[in-house]
């Protein structure tokens, strides 16, 4: 296998041009890939629509960050359709042949595509749009931001008062089954799959790594609520990723009603 100068934190969305037009089968080899990204996007679902209460017949912004080639994207839009919600979706991306491969694909009126950075959300108001997101979902982005606690604060401030954030990512940190596991595999399937598909091995070598590297799911749940969101839950997926895959929950506060009492 080639051995190229190893992935930073940094250069990750650049990094991820290099197989962007092998991610999807790549991701096809992977059980429960998508599945696990719907069961996320059903939780982001479900909170939206019990926000939406009396609204619930506006069209819900939502931003998929990080949505590389479209799979999350595709997620957030089934979830929504089953629970017959109307949804915008703007996929955001920083790497351009990942937003290539998206585009390639077939999508519903409502849905379009944007190339920048994860941190700079807040201050597009292009994105963003007036009085804030609805919800942002990003499946497999925070591990990559190098200052998470800043892209949180970030993304609370996107959010529209009582605005969804789920975060959908690998979580290994303190627990020793779920830690050995995620190193087998990724050594034993993912690096050698990603040479079969693409030739090159330096970012699933990176991924293995930046998991190992990355938050405990107490350490994300704190992070969240220092950024200043609430009702922040998680829950991990079903399958042999049962331990190394979780959904995270947050909430950005909406004012409390003011008791006329
Ligand atoms: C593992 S892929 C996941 C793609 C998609 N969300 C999915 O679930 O299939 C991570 C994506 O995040 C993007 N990414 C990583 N860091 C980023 C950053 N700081 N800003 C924008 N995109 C970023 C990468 O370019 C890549 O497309």
């Amino acid at each position: 296998m080639r051995s190229a100068r190893p992935v930073t934190r940094g250069e990750v969305p650049e990094a991820f041009d290099e197989v962007a037009d092998r991610y999807d089968l790549m991701v096809a080899l992977n059980p429960g890939y998508h599945a696990h990204l719907r069961a996320s996007a059903d939780v982001l679902v479900a909170s939206l629509a019990s926000r939406a209460g009396s609204r619930s017949r506006r069209v819900a912004r939502v931003v998929d960050l990080g949505c590389g080639s479209g799979a999350s994207t595709r997620a957030v839009l089934d979830a929504c359709a089953a629970a017959d919600m109307a949804v915008e979706v703007i996929g955001v991306d920083g790497s351009a042949g990942m937003l290539q491969a998206a585009r390639a694909k077939a999508w519903p009126a409502g849905v379009s595509f944007v190339q920048a950075r994860a941190e700079e959300l807040a201050d597009r108001a292009d994105l963003v749009g007036d009085g804030g997101l609805d919800a942002v979902f990003a499946a497999y982005l925070v591990r990559n931001v190098p200052d998470r606690d800043a892209l949180l604060r970030a993304l609370r401030a996107a959010l529209a008062p009582g605005g969804v954030l789920v975060v959908h990512e690998y979580s290994v940190a303190g627990r020793r089954l779920p830690t050995a596991v995620w190193t087998a595999v990724c050594w034993a399937v993912v690096v050698p799959l990603g040479w079969l598909t693409s030739r090159r091995t330096r970012l699933y070598r990176y991924l293995w790594r930046s998991v190992l590297d990355f938050d405990s799911t107490a350490r994300l749940t704190q992070r969240l609520q220092q950024a200043g969101f609430e009702d922040v839950r998680t829950r991990s997926v079903s399958g042999w990723q049962r331990g190394i895959i979780h959904t995270f929950h947050a909430r950005r506060p909406a004012p409390r009603p003011v008791s006329t009492r």
